[in-house]
């Protein structure tokens, strides 16, 4: 751990602005630039993965790190901030990790596969259900930030599986490769050293997009059916 002190930091400034105002400062000093991950600074691309005082994105609620306010602190404030840490999210540097864990557990099963020859049915000729549609969406809305794996005292990523898997799930064009999907994923997510799911919550509240542990479940309703199938 470092210590820091950085000045003229405005209230209405997100917390990554604070950032590049102290890296600005460090640079002119001629001193080393805290390495941090972003890239949208929009809360939707998932990069801007920091532990602030000891939450995943730190103290408000339902933003990522980059939607983060610096009115929510005090001036003069001691800020604590480390790198989301798991041991399937190596340190690369400073507050940086490596989730290309995440890319693989997608890769494993995180697609579709649809006939692109040009006689693929209209996605909106297919009925859906509004309820199978508003969950599948809610789903969806996850950004694999990382934040449910960094708040789990056993590192579980399941938030995460469980949003995706849910997210195909739930809709018809998914159910094709449903159960290959959930057996892969899952098998990926234990070889990248993922913990359990102890049924905590902290990854729920600490979400920044509020995907719900029902995503979990029906992630372990797909896995059990799907090897009760085989
Ligand atoms: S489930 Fe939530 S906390 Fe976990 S990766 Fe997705 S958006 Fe981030
Ligand atoms: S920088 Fe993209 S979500 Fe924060």
């Amino acid at each position: 751990m470092v210590d820091y002190k950085v000045t003229d930091i405005s209230e209405h400034m997100s917390f990554l602005e604070m950032m590049d105002v102290l890296n600005e400062q460090l640079i002119n000093k001629g001193e080393e630039p805290v390495a941090f991950d972003h890239d949208c600074r929009e809360g939707i691309c998932g990069m801007c993965s920091m532990y602030i005082n000891g939450e995943a994105h730190g103290p408000d609620r339902g933003v990522t790190t980059c939607q983060l306010h610096m009115r929510m602190f005090k001036d003069g404030d001691t800020i604590t901030i480390e790198p989301f840490r798991a041991k399937a999210f190596p340190v690369i540097k400073d507050l940086v990790v490596d989730r290309s864990s995440f890319d693989r557990i997608q890769h494993a099963g995180g697609y579709i596969s649809v006939n692109t020859s040009g006689n693929t049915q209209d996605a909106n000729a297919i009925p859906i259900s509004k309820y199978a549609a508003d969950e599948a969406m809610d789903a969806a809305t996850c950004i694999g930030c990382g934040a449910c794996v960094a708040s789990c005292k056993n590192a579980s990523a399941m938030l995460f599986v469980g949003a995706k898997v849910s997210q195909y799930a739930l809709l018809p064009q998914g159910r094709i490769e449903a159960v290959d999907r959930v057996k892969n994923m899952v098998a990926q997510m234990d070889l990248e050293g993922f913990g359990n799911c102890t049924n905590t919550g902290a990854c729920e509240i600490e979400c920044p997009k509020g995907i719900s542990l029902e995503n979990i479940a029906r992630m372990n309703r797909e896995y059990l059916s799907a090897h009760i199938k085989d």
